[in-house]
């Protein structure tokens, strides 16, 4: 757990900066009841991640979104609210201090909690993306009882509109993170192993200095963060908030 006076400097660093950009993992959402990818617990600790696999897909369609309808549409589409942690960020962006927020996650809950400027380098569950013509449309047009999704304009196979694995990260992903980035003075990240390429080098495209939230360390702890505030996201927001003067 982190200590009164690690949040006591946390929060005078985001009081002090002036273009705070966050990074957020899977360990964000955790308390909205989303699963994270590894750890005991993780979604890779009950699915293969093969279903992930672009190549795997194309050959098993129904099978990769038998997988995927369970872990990404039954219950994240249905119940997931955004947290106090994502509530934070959006104040942060209210209150003029923070430009931005890069995630790695597809579950749409910055946007939810009211975040304006969302790089989402992953891209998103909230749209499918026909894999002929490439026309995208929001899953909620599409009964995903019958697998796999077709196109309604050309009958192609649908595919969820986030990155699989063997699969390029969106040029406009990369290019607002870079420029987000190139303007930081302060970087904040929440919840991710920096396991994953080429999202987890995204810290390291800046010099601003970094508070990582995190309930265990991560590739970031020993080497590039500044601040470390072992927690729960959510109770690092509301610690960071209380001190800030921040409703959440
Ligand atoms: N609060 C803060 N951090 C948490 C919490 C919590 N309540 N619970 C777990 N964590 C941390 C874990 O300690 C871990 O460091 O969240 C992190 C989750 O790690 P991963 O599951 O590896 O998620 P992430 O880093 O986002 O994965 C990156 O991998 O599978 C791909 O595309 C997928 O975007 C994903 C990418």
């Amino acid at each position: 757990m982190a200590t009164k006076g690690q949040y006591d400097e946390a929060a005078r660093m985001i009081d002090e900066a002036r273009r705070i950009v966050a990074f957020t993992g899977a360990g964000i959402s955790v308390e909205s009841g989303i699963p994270t990818f590894r750890g005991a617990e993780g979604l890779w600790s009950r699915y293969d991640p093969k279903i992930l696999d672009l190549g795997y897909f194309f050959a098993h369609p129904r099978e990769s979104w038998e997988a995927i309808r369970e872990i990404f549409y039954d219950y994240m589409g249905a119940n997931a609210r955004p947290n106090a942690a994502h509530r934070f960020l959006a104040r942060l962006e209210e209150a003029g201090s923070l430009i931005g927020v890069i995630t790695q996650n597809i579950d749409n809950l910055h946007q939810e909690a009211g975040s304006r400027t969302v790089v989402e380098f992953h891209g998103t569950a909230w749209t499918l993306v026909c894999t002929e013509c490439r026309d995208r449309t929001p899953f909620t047009e599409h009964d995903l009882s019958e697998l796999p999704p077709r196109c309604t304009r050309c009958f192609g196979v649908l595919k969820p509109d986030f990155v699989f694995f063997g699969e390029s990260i969106p040029p406009e992903a990369w290019r607002e993170s870079e420029r987000l980035l190139g303007e930081a003075d302060l970087l904040i990240v929440v919840g991710t192993t920096g396991e994953v390429a080429p999202a987890s080098m995204l810290p390291y495209q800046t010099r601003a200095p970094m508070i990582e939230i995190n309930v265990e360390p991560s590739r970031y702890t020993a080497d590039r963060t500044d601040l470390y505030l072992e927690d729960k996201a959510t109770v690092a927001a509301r610690e960071l908030a209380k001190r800030l003067g921040i409703e959440l």
